[in-house]
């Protein structure tokens, strides 16, 4: 059994639609529908855990995404990020589960040159600390795994839908010269949380980066999907203010050394999958 937990974020909801139909799987969220269990990470009780046995896939997405919000409501953010994070997957592991934990590439820090899974990390700001601190606290178990993820891509993303927004009402973008990220598109996400889940014992690596090809700041999106898709977009870059840098870093730049043998393939370019998701 593959067990969804936090089934109604973005990446959660996306999976859902693509598990391949031989999967069978539960889904867990803080307000379930019908057929789906209830899970809050600040309040956990058996219900969380009943159906989770020995050898199931438990795929965690749940967690405050926001690094603002990290910084801003930092002692919720902890409970929620770190201190039931940490019971959740514990027990989880007390079951002999096999865990996929969901953190960040902040949590590699600012880089001047690219980084790999084996590179000592630096995580900034208070999201990168808390999911550096979960990243460790279950380091040794193998059946504990890591995707540190870059900023994830798709036509639903927020700034993808931004830009769409500016496009539709003939507004102009304002987009920054910043954030400098190994792009990475959602599919090839899904792609590979599927494909972990097939032989999660396989993988001896703790970690995975899941990286995109190219390392591209905002304003370079901006320009590819004004090219590859939306020639009417109209835009301005800027820098954004100093303060905006103390809960992520300008450059993160990742590549990793086990993605492209886990999706059988190398990850898509930004073109590429601008492509795919406008087709
Ligand atoms: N998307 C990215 O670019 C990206 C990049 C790096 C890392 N990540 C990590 O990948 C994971 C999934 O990201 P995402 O973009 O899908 O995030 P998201 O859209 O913000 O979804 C977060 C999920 O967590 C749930 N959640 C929040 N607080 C909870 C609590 N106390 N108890 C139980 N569930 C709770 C939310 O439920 P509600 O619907 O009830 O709020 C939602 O289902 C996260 O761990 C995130 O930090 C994402």
């Amino acid at each position: 059994m593959w067990h969804v937990v936090g089934s109604t974020g973005f990446i959660g909801r996306s999976l859902i639609e693509k598990l391949p139909p031989e999967v069978s799987y539960c889904c867990y969220a803080r307000r379930p529908a019908a057929g789906e269990y209830q899970i809050d990470l600040l309040n956990l009780t058996a219900e969380c855990y009943s159906e989770i046995r020995a050898g199931d896939y438990v795929v965690l997405l749940a967690a405050i995404s926001s690094p603002d919000l990290c910084q801003s409501q930092y002692e919720m953010a902890y409970a929620t990020n770190v201190t039931g994070t940490k019971r959740f997957i514990a027990e989880c592991l007390r079951r002999d589960a096999r865990v996929l934990f969901f953190s960040s590439d902040v949590v590699v820090g600012a880089t001047d040159h690219s980084h790999d899974e084996t590179m000592p990390v630096a995580p900034l700001g208070a999201y990168g600390g808390m999911k550096r601190e979960i990243e460790l606290a279950f380091a040794d178990d193998p059946r504990f795994k890591v995707f540190r993820l870059s900023y994830v891509f798709s036509r639903e993303d927020k700034f993808m839908k931004y830009l769409r927004k500016c496009v539709d009402s003939g507004e102009e973008a304002d987009v920054f010269q910043a954030l400098y990220r190994n792009v990475v598109y959602l599919d090839d996400v899904l792609e590979a949380v599927i494909a972990l889940g097939k032989h999660f014992d396989a993988w001896h690596n703790p970690i995975f980066h899941l990286s995109g090809p190219e390392l591209l700041c905002r304003a370079d999106m901006a320009e590819r999907f004004r090219s590859t898709i939306a020639p009417a977009l109209r835009y301005t870059t800027r820098l954004p203010e100093a303060s905006f840098f103390e809960a992520r870093p300008n450059v993160i730049e990742t590549h990793s050394l086990y993605l492209e043998q886990l999706l059988c393939r190398p990850p898509a370019t930004l073109a590429e999958a601008l492509k795919l998701e406008y087709q």
